[in-house]
């Protein structure tokens, strides 16, 4: 089954840095002999013209665009913000919700997200929900619990008829201390926590035929993308500094 490979890019680059990211990434792709997709996750400013790059390629089918945030509003005077139906000009297919980095950084706490999540359950395109324990909860054993909730917060505003549509919604497991450290989880803590995260999302989806996909991230990098996209309910993988590196990035793509 073909993968979901998304290169979440941060706060990183410039216009020409992205670029030549973009580029080589695009040429990398062209090569690959897999089904594997991607989904390129710029900062916000540089979204035009990743989206050109991507869309006079003859890879755009299996190159798509996301964005890193998300207003939590339609529209209107909230300063500083950008709407899902703005990104859908450049042909935005994905947001991530609740990235670890929003929630400790900027202090998103759960009801943010879950307005978010509501937000982009509105309109067309894709919510990337993030979820992740941090070490001291890991340590506690309270990791587990501690992604139940997330979840179930994180989708507390949908409607019954909204959680009919598990295809709408991609969680992104990653543990916190996992994230830019170089350390992951051992391969058998990744599969139960995805076990327990299909588990949870059945119920909350109506429809158990459909669950979303799971994507894992925190340090997946060309050496580990191999063993952890094997992973039975690993449906891909975020990746943050690795996909900097556009032939990192691509060895990734190229995995199973
Ligand atoms: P990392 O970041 O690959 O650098 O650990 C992953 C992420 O934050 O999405």
């Amino acid at each position: 089954m073909s993968k979901l490979i998304a290169a979440n890019w941060k706060q990183n680059g410039s216009s020409l840095e992205v670029d030549n990211l973009t580029r080589e990434i695009i040429k990398g792709a062209k090569k690959l002999k897999n089904l594997n997709n991607m989904i390129l996750i710029p900062p916000s400013v540089y979204l035009e013209r990743v989206s050109k790059l991507i869309k006079k390629s003859n890879v755009s089918k299996r190159i798509s665009l996301g964005v890193q945030n998300i207003s939590p509003y339609k529209n209107g005077a909230y300063t500083g913000e950008i709407s899902a139906d703005m990104c859908k000009d450049f042909d935005c297919k994905y947001f991530i919700v609740g990235h670890s980095e929003r929630r400790e950084t900027f202090n998103e706490d759960s009801v943010m997200i879950s307005k978010k999540v509501l937000n982009v359950f509105n309109t067309s395109q894709k919510i990337i929900l993030c979820i992740g324990e941090t070490l001291n909860q890991r340590e506690k054993k309270q990791a587990r619990k501690v992604i139940a909730n997330q979840i179930k917060s994180g989708l507390s505003l949908l409607t019954p008829k909204m959680r009919r549509t598990a295809s709408k919604i991609i969680i992104a497991y990653e543990p916190i201390w996992a994230i830019g450290t170089g350390k992951t989880p051992s391969l058998q803590d990744i599969f139960l926590m995805h076990k327990h995260i299909i588990e949870i999302s059945a119920k909350i989806f109506i429809t158990n035929r459909s669950i979303p996909k799971i994507l894992y991230g925190g340090s997946v990098n060309s050496e580990n993308s191999n063993e952890i996209l094997s992973i039975q309910g690993v449906d891909g993988a975020l990746v943050g500094g690795a996909s900097l590196n556009a032939k990192k990035f691509i060895d990734i793509c190229r995995s199973i």
